[in-house]
């Protein structure tokens, strides 16, 4: 079977190589891919040279190369109906429906979804421009809240503020000033919630829902969580901090009634339900929904997963999940450290030289995955603000650590920075 893996991220290249690896697959491409993805042709990986919003050239794509199974990485095409297009088309598309990507889309819908549900989560109004916005913060106690944007911002529209006087210039910034553009159009203003996060992700077909061990991002470019949000600088799994009985909790009073609450708004939820959760003294809260693998959560699970993949994405597709051997996963962690450009997750320069891959590469227990970078004259080079998520399998957690930042002592371009310090919440 041939394979159709659209983005061109860290998580697409995990995703890519861990298909390539299925005994059923004959060749992986991979829509626009990476210079990572299109130096694995020992791994039947290609790349094409589409973009991941080109819908209909994709399309076409898929039905000239008679794709067996084309896999959705990034939120932007779900959100825009690529798996409605692809499933119309006869082609079998790994994801979730336009409408039922709303859940990552839309957090007002996500919001009132998990109320109706009731699924934990925190106490929230919705509001349709700054001035009632701004009415309702001055009405109410100052305390901690959290103002977001209500679309697809690519992580950034969320602003944590301490108090009123932060809250009233975060909705100045995203219902007047635009800042996230039309994924402002609406806001929330929710409680602020005070835990550790954990991010839980499971891969449903509407019915039976299949829940991965739990993995732990972070967002905050720098070290102790400081500085601002970047899309994510590097993970774990499992994360200890989510226990068999959290995990239990995640299962029952999270996953099946949201998925149980899609299917009745008819929207049915088919692909990974990523639930980013926050453990409080409270009990467990979803602060939101995402419609897709993390990235990049997905690169340790990707290591860790000992399953054939491709048999678990297919069968979501067709509502047979429950007909596959559940997955296997290698009982050692893995660990994900992101390196970055200089001025990430600010303006950065792309086209640096990246030295010391192949070294990196050859260490035991490690996977170098490439994020933004592009191949030029053979050379890898840098293309993004996160670069490569270097990843390393390990006995214990730190052994995981230790060897990930092993790897990435061997790996330099000019400004090349990461945090020095993931998967320290594990150990701590
Ligand atoms: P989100 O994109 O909704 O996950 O938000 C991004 C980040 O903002 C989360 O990972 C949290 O660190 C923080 N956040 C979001 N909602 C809340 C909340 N209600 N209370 C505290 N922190 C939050
Ligand atoms: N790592 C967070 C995300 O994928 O949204």
């Amino acid at each position: 079977m041939k394979v159709l893996v659209v983005g061109g991220g860290g998580r697409e290249h995990a995703l890519a190589w861990k298909i390539g690896q299925s005994s059923r697959v004959t060749q992986v491409f991979v829509a626009p891919g990476n210079a990572g993805t299109a130096l694995e042709a020992e791994h039947k990986i290609e790349n094409i040279d589409i973009g991941d919003a080109d819908v209909p050239r994709l399309l076409e794509f898929a039905k000239q190369n008679a794709i067996g199974l084309a896999v959705v990485g990034p939120e932007g095409p779900l959100a825009a109906g690529i798996v409605d297009a692809f499933s119309a088309a006869g082609v079998r598309t790994f994801g979730p429906s336009g409408h039922a990507a709303e859940l990552e889309a839309s957090k007002v819908f996500c919001k009132n979804l998990l109320r109706h549900a009731d699924v934990p989560s925190a106490e929230f109004r919705t509001f349709g421009d700054a001035a009632s916005a701004a009415e309702h913060l001055a009405a109410r106690e100052d305390v901690p809240v959290v103002v977001k944007a209500d679309g697809l911002a690519a992580g950034k529209g969320v602003i944590v503020c301490n108090n009123r006087s932060e809250a009233l210039e975060a909705v100045q910034r995203i219902a007047k000033d635009r800042e996230f553009g039309e994924a402002g159009n609406r806001l929330i203003i929710e409680e602020r919630l005070v835990g550790q996060e954990a991010s839980v992700l499971a891969i449903t077909d509407g019915q039976t829902i299949v829940t991965m061990p739990a993995a732990q991002d972070h967002k905050p470019a720098h070290d102790g969580d400081k500085g601002p949000n970047t899309g994510g600088m590097g993970a774990y799994s499992p994360a200890p901090l989510v226990t068999d009985e959290i995990m239990r909790a995640v299962e029952e009073k999270v996953l099946v009634p949201t998925v149980h609450q899609m299917k009745r708004s008819r929207r049915p939820f088919r692909g990974v339900l990523y639930a980013g959760l926050m453990i409080t003294k409270q009990g467990l809260k979803v602060l939101e929904y995402n419609v897709r693998f993390g990235d990049p959560e997905c690169q340790p699970l990707m290591m860790r997963l000992q399953s054939d993949l491709v048999d678990v994405l297919e069968a979501t597709t067709t509502g047979q999940l429950d007909e596959v051997e559940t997955m296997h996963w290698d009982p050692r962690p893995a660990v994900c450290v992101v390196m970055a450009s200089e001025g990430y997750p600010g303006s950065y320069k792309k086209g640096h030289a990246i030295r010391g891959l192949e070294q990196a590469g050859q260490l035991p227990d490690v996977k170098v995955f490439h994020a933004g970078t592009a191949l030029r004259d053979g050379q890898a080079t840098t293309n993004g603000g996160r670069v490569l998520g270097v990843t390393a399998l390990g006995e214990s957690i730190s052994t995981a650590k230790l060897q990930a930042y092993t790897a990435v002592k061997c790996i330099r371009w000019d400004g090349a920075w990461c945090r020095k310090d993931i998967s320290d919440k594990a150990l701590s």
